[in-house]
């Protein structure tokens, strides 16, 4: 018997772990914050906070990029740390970690090295398609659903994932996401303002604005730098210009939902057409997206609260229930593992 057992979703802009023992799920930034490149200042909501204010000899490091490990050992560095840091981490625990089905063998078994040599000593490693967990963490019984549509807009993908009777039929992971908004963002204030703002303050605009509430008209104020006078300074951003600037990114995304639905058998595209589309990732927290979206795609869009939760709830429930266990985890060290892909 493993002494606990966590489940892992490694996203691009967060970690979230699920703790059996404890019952609870917790989360924090994927981000590093290096000391002259060799000492770790700090890691995880900490380190974002210091993104973009930090002096020039901290440099912050997200290790993971497009959802997949971009910088292997700080992503594992970051992981011990986390893990530690947490009193009750114990080594010989069992880790089931949800991996994202459209990258490479190699890409997808970055993540389960990632924990499987890490100082952490896991007893066991296992890894579930992150589609799977996403469409159980939405309350969905997916053994018995015959057509489920899953769109999941993270940090720095969007994974579209078509299920049917408990297996994937289909899975793209399109490089757009949350960071992708905040730069195209970013872009457009600068282009049309001569103002520079980061990455930060992108998100923020983001983030408080009703970017799709067509109602309303506001402004916000942000600090940055005047790229005409170079001194730091402040100016006002209009709702139609965050609009604007969201709009190809967006577009992007719309059109492989289509694409998919599209090459979708037409059995499994009848159930989707009942359920309607499943909205996830911490994305699906924008206010009107899911309005968007239906008006855009014209199927229903369903939402959940804290919709960047989905796989790690599911998860959870993978943990918890022995049928979800046995039937959707493996190792990558079983012996059938190539046959079953
Ligand atoms: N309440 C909110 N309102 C608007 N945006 C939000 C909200 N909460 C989170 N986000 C955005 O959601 C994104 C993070 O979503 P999520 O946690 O699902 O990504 P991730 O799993 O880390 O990334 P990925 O799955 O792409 O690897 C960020 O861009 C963040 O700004
Ligand atoms: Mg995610």
């Amino acid at each position: 018997m493993a002494r606990n057992v966590y489940g892992l979703d490694l996203g691009t802009y967060e970690i979230k772990i699920f703790d059996k023992k404890k019952d609870s799920i917790w989360r924090e930034k994927n981000v590093i914050a290096m000391k002259d490149k060799r000492y770790i200042f700090s890691v995880g909501d900490e380190a974002y906070e210091m993104y973009e204010k930090a002096p020039d000899n901290i440099q912050v490091v997200f290790p993971m990029k497009n959802g997949v490990i971009a910088h292997f050992d700080d992503m594992q560095y970051l992981l011990g740390t986390l893990l530690k840091t947490d009193r009750h981490f114990v080594r010989g625990s069992e880790y089931v970690i949800a991996v994202p089905t459209d990258v490479t063998e190699v890409e997808k078994k970055a993540f389960y090295d990632l924990v499987f040599h890490s100082e952490a000593r896991a007893k066991s490693v296992r890894i579930v398609e992150r589609g799977l967990a996403d469409a159980i963490g939405f309350g969905i019984d997916i053994m018995n659903e015959k057509g489920v549509f899953i769109a999941n807009f993270g940090g720095g993908t969007t994974e579209l994932s078509v299920l049917s009777s408990g297996g994937m039929v289909m899975n793209r992971l399109v490089k757009t996401g949350g960071e992708h908004f905040d730069s195209a963002i970013a872009g457009l204030v600068r282009h049309n303002r001569d103002f520079l703002i980061g990455r930060l303050t992108a998100e923020r605009l983001r983030r408080e604005f009703g970017v799709f509430d067509q109602s309303t008209d506001s402004r916000l104020t942000v600090a940055g730098r005047d790229l005409i006078t170079g001194v730091p300074s402040q100016t006002d951003v209009p709702i139609s210009l965050v609009r604007a600037a969201m709009k190809e990114p967006l577009e992007d995304c719309v059109h492989a939902i289509r694409s998919m639905l599209d090459r979708t058998p037409p059995d499994v595209r009848r159930g989707i057409e009942a359920n309607g589309i499943c909205l996830t990732g911490g994305i699906g927290n924008l206010k009107g997206l899911s309005t968007y979206l239906e008006e855009s795609i014209g199927l229903p869009v369903l939402t959940v609260p804290s919709p960047e939760l989905c796989v790690v709830r599911g998860l959870q429930k993978i943990i918890q229930n022995k049928t979800y266990y046995r039937r959707l985890t493996y190792s990558m060290l079983d012996e059938d593992y190539r046959w079953l892909r």
